[in-house]
């Protein structure tokens, strides 16, 4: 059965989790959806796993239709979410639908942007106009240089505040999936009880709605450091579908992630 947005709300209204994994390519798009992965992300991740760049940021429109286009054609039932990357939707509501329609043409089913309250107008502007639309926020790659470097977000009672005030913007802007990336697990928990929309966490504890992983973390291939919240599953899996297994396995029953993955 395909999976839509309504059966992901759902999922989280029942409390059932959602499992989501970045994916690149048609290959792993049917392997992903086979092993149970709900959402297949098309993350801008892949500047760094496929890319063999140090950030996110020189990632292109153009790239991110492409791998959009390769995961769309693998699947059949996923929902796919594709990353609106950097520089292709700050600077107006009118650029991010322009960027957004390129991505939805090449087969996505929702975009994801990094920001809160800043973009609440643009998330407004998207959905408004048919465009379902994943905030992002917490530790948000495309700010790295603004962040000084990839750490924990939400630490101190101010920034805390803060995230929680941007993600009651973003759903209140019509935001239908919402990414929690490296925050304490508390907080985590806290926004995603005040919210009715689900959380998708990364680095961000056993809380949300649904847990994300960037595919070669999970595989354990990525040749760069990894994140703390980072698991390899193909660590005793014997095969990359074992591993998806694994994965999905550990995510619906809550045992991923586990305290060591967790701030
Ligand atoms: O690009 C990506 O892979 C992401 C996830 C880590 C959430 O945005
Ligand atoms: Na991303």
């Amino acid at each position: 059965m395909k999976t839509t947005l309504h059966t992901l709300q759902q999922m989280a209204e029942k409390g059932d989790k959602i499992a989501v994994l970045t994916c690149y390519d048609a290959s792993f798009a049917a392997l992903l959806e086979g092993a149970g992965v709900e959402v297949l992300l098309v993350g801008d991740s892949l500047g760094m796993t496929l890319q063999g760049e140090d950030s996110t940021l020189p990632v292109t429109l153009s790239d991110m239709a492409y791998h959009t286009r390769c995961v769309a054609r693998g699947s059949k039932q996923a929902y796919i979410v594709a990353d609106l990357p950097f520089g292709s939707y700050q600077e107006s509501p009118r650029q991010a639908l322009r960027s957004a329609a390129q991505l939805m043409a090449a087969g996505a089913h929702m975009v994801k942007l990094e920001g809160g309250q800043v973009m609440a107008e643009t998330v407004a502007f998207l959905t408004a106009r048919g465009i379902p639309v994943c905030g992002h926020i917490g530790l948000t790659p495309q700010s790295v240089h603004q962040l000084g470097g990839y750490r924990v977000q939400g630490r101190s009672e101010a920034a805390a505040e803060q995230l929680l005030l941007d993600a009651l913007a973003l759903q209140q802007s019509g935001a239908g999936l919402i990414v929690l990336e490296a925050v304490p697990a508390t907080l985590a928990l806290q926004i995603t009880s005040q919210l009715t929309i689900p959380t998708i966490g990364i680095g961000a504890g056993p809380g949300c709605a649904g847990q994300v992983l960037v595919l070669h973390d999970m595989l354990g291939i990525y040749p760069g450091k990894t994140p703390k919240f980072a698991k390899d599953f193909m660590n005793g899996a014997g095969s990359i579908q074992a591993a998806v297994l694994a994965y999905v396995r550990d995510v619906k029953s809550g045992a991923f992630p586990a305290p060591e993955h967790t701030f």
